[in-house]
C-alpha cells in the first residue's frame, strides 16, 4: 500500500505522515528530504542557485523514481509537487490513495508566519503579503489538489486526530 499525502505548505504533510506510517509501520518519505539527500543541497539552496524550473523539473523526475520503487510507504510531498507538469496524472496513476490536507487561508498563513525563513517561496513577503499571497496561490493550486479521491480538513487539529481519521478512511 502506498499513501500519497498533498497540500499546501504548512498543511502538516510530514507530521501528519510521519504518524500514519508509525501508526502502520510503513515506511515514511518526505519529498524534500529525498530531493535534498539526491541533490546534496537544501531546497533553499537549489532554489537559490539554480532557480525554480530546474527545481521543477527535478522536483518531477525524483517523483517518478520515488513512485517507481514504493511499497508500504507514506509519502509527504513537497506542496508544488502536484502542480507542475503532469505529476498530478502521475501519482493517480501509481496510487489511489491520494489524501488532500486541506486548511484554510487564516490556518495556513498563521503557520507559515512563524516559518517563512527556509521556505524560498514566501520567505521575502511580509507578513500582510503573506495572507494575499496564499489566497491566489491555493486558489491556483486547489485545481490540482481537489483531484485527489480524499480530502481531510486540518484546521486546529492535532497530528493523531488527522492520521486516524486518514486510517478510518484510506487504509
Ligand atoms: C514548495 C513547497 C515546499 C518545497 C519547495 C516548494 C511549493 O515543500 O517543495 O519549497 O511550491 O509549495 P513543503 O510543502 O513541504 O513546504
Amino acid at each position: 500500500m502506498v499513501i500519497v499525502l498533498i497540500g499546501y505548505m504548512g498543511s502538516g504533510k510530514s507530521s501528519v505522515g510521519r504518524k500514519l506510517a508509525e501508526m502502520h509501520s510503513m515506511t515514511f518519505v518526505d519529498m524534500d528530504d529525498f530531493i535534498e539527500e539526491k541533490e546534496g543541497k537544501k531546497i533553499r539552496e537549489i532554489f537559490a542557485d539554480k532557480g525554480e524550473i530546474y527545481f521543477r523539473k527535478a522536483e518531477s523526475r525524483y517523483l517518478e523514481d520515488l513512485m517507481k520503487n514504493s511499497d508500504n510507504m507514506v509519502i509527504a510531498l513537497g506542496g508544488g509537487t502536484p502542480c507542475y507538469g503532469n505529476n498530478m496524472d502521475y501519482i493517480q496513476q501509481s496510487t489511489d490513495k491520494v489524501v488532500y490536507l486541506r486548511a484554510s487561508i487564516e490556518e495556513l498563513t498563521a503557520r507559515l508566519k512563524e516559518e517563512k525563513e527556509h521556505r524560498p517561496l514566501i520567505k521575502h513577503l511580509s507578513d500582510t503579503e503573506l495572507e494575499e499571497f496564499i489566497r491566489k496561490h491555493l486558489f491556483e493550486r486547489n485545481f490540482f489538489y481537489l483531484k485527489a479521491p480524499y480530502s481531510v480538513l486540518v484546521d486546529g487539529r492535532p497530528v493523531e486526530t488527522i492520521a486516524d481519521e486518514i486510517t478510518s478512511r484510506v487504509v
